[in-house]
């Protein structure tokens, strides 16, 4: 179930594949031993021993095993997306919480991926040791895809695990989570494994040419930003006799905090990634902030709030007004504005008025997909690349946004990497739940470091 609304999202199909070539072959030569050398091309000094050893599989039969973990709406999608990116893609091993979710999605996966599934019945795990278990198979790329209450642990097993990732996003809920997966991060890039987030727009040719332009000055000094992500109501999934409290959390996982961090986090994080983007990855210094829950007031949404308006402050004095809201009914746009001295910009819209207008006519092939073609690429390249740093930082930010309004104060941004605040288990039992509490300003307190 593909939840999200992406006004700006290329539609193009895009057909560039990053098949293994004749001279990436002559390139690279397998021994006997599988363990792959390089020719004698300069090209050669670019890919690591370790890299090569730990990659001696994937060039050696030209295969890349994939992994899924997850195998909902957009875990699926990002299996097709994998595949798509590259010819020599399979999917080898899937995961999920949840025996029919996986029947599910080994239903649908099959359809859609034709030649390029080729799961074996004992490849294929279910219940809360299925991470383990696709881990201890011989993929070389896993797809976190779960609930995002659950990536930390899944990032530090799949890199301790040696495995390339892809890690949708958040990437945690809590600034606990959020160091765990900083460390797995760091972790990989000394391992020579690849990190690509799930924050497409990073990918997306429009909005980075976009971003590319104002960087170099098309509008001036950036002065404030204006993010808006006001939309509809996501998914809510009815609730079953069987189901225990745990199971139906689990399921409606967006509505509760734990699982999702708030609305904040989950969805508008894409917003405040290119906001942050825009100021270079460098992070807000403060941020302060209302929110609350007033349409969706009933248990069956959770803990979650279902508006926020917050105000990230930077160093230098600019800032970023960010509002997002998930209700019927009411007025819909997600857009970046950017206001600089010399002009302005509509980042989704791929727009600059100033000095020069502009607006970026170019292909747009789907962001989902192109990800994935960098993915493949920098595996079958030896060129590893790490996209840790950002996705933190985006995650802690949307989860400094969210300690604002819930509690009515100014939130500082060392306090949240120090913060010890963890919000749930890595593995529940089945049976009771956590709490559901709505926060309420003034009274919420933030968790700060001992
Ligand atoms: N990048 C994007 O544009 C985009 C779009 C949609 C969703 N997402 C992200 O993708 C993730 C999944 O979202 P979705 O819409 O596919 O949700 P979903 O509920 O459709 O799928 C999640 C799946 O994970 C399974 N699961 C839950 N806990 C698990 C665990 N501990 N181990 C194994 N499996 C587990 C569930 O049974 C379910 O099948 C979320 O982090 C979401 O924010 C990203």
């Amino acid at each position: 179930m593909s939840t999200e609304n992406h006004p700006a999202c290329g539609t193009t199909e895009i057909t560039t594949s990053t098949q293994p070539t004749a001279s990436r072959r002559d390139f690279l030569k397998t021994t006997a031993s599988g363990t792959a050398i390089a020719s004698t091309t300069a090209a050669s000094t670019l890919i690591t021993n370790s890299f090569l050893a730990r990659n001696a599989h994937a060039f050696g039969s030209d295969i890349i095993k994939v992994g899924l973990v997850g195998c909902g709406g957009r875990g699926n999608g990002a299996a097709k997306d994998a595949m798509m990116a590259d010819a020599g893609c399979r999917l080898t091993s899937i995961a999920d919480v949840f025996y029919d979710r996986l029947a599910d999605g080994k239903k649908q996966l099959q359809k859609t991926l034709g030649n390029q599934y080729d799961v074996k019945e004992d490849q294929a795990f279910s219940g809360w040791e299925a991470l383990d278990q696709i881990l201890k198979t011989d993929i070389d790329v896993i797809l976190l895809a779960t609930p995002p209450g659950f990536r930390p642990a899944q990032m530090e097993a799949a890199v301790k695990a040696g495995k390339h990732v892809f890690c949708e996003k958040p990437v945690a809920v809590d600034p606990v989570g959020v160091r765990r997966v900083m460390a797995a991060s760091a972790a990989a890039e000394s391992k020579g494994l690849c990190v690509v987030s799930g924050l497409c727009w990073r990918y997306d040719y429009g909005v980075k040419a976009t971003i590319e332009k104002i960087h170099s000055g098309a509008i001036g000094e950036i002065v404030s930003i204006q993010e808006n992500y006001l939309t509809g109501t996501l998914w809510n999934r009815t609730p079953k006799p069987e189901w225990t409290p745990m199971h139906n959390q689990v399921l409606n996982w967006l509505y509760y905090r734990w699982l999702s961090g708030d609305h904040i986090v989950e969805q508008f994080i894409h917003s405040l990634d290119k906001a942050l983007w825009l100021h270079h990855d460098v992070p807000p210094t403060i941020c302060y902030g209302t929110g609350g829950r007033q349409v969706r007031t009933q248990p069956q949404f959770g803990d979650i709030y279902d508006h926020f308006s917050v105000v990230y402050e930077w160093a230098d004095g600019t800032r970023c007004h960010a509002s997002t809201r998930q209700m019927s009914d009411c007025y819909s746009e997600t857009e970046d504005y950017v206001y600089g001295t010399e002009g302005t910009a509509k980042v989704l819209a791929n727009e600059i008025k100033g000095k020069t207008n502009w607006k970026f006519e170019g292909n747009k092939p789907s962001m989902y997909q192109l990800e994935h073609i960098a993915l493949m690429k920098a595996i079958r390249e030896g060129k590893p690349i790490n996209n840790g740093d950002y996705m933190c930082k985006s995650t802690l930010m949307a989860i400094m946004g969210r300690e604002a309004a819930y509690s009515g104060q100014i939130i500082k941004w060392d306090d949240m990497l120090s913060s010890n605040q963890k919000l749930g288990p890595d593995r529940p039992d089945w049976g009771d739940a956590p709490a559901v509490e709505v926060a309420m300003p003034g009274q919420y307190k933030f968790i700060e470091a001992e």
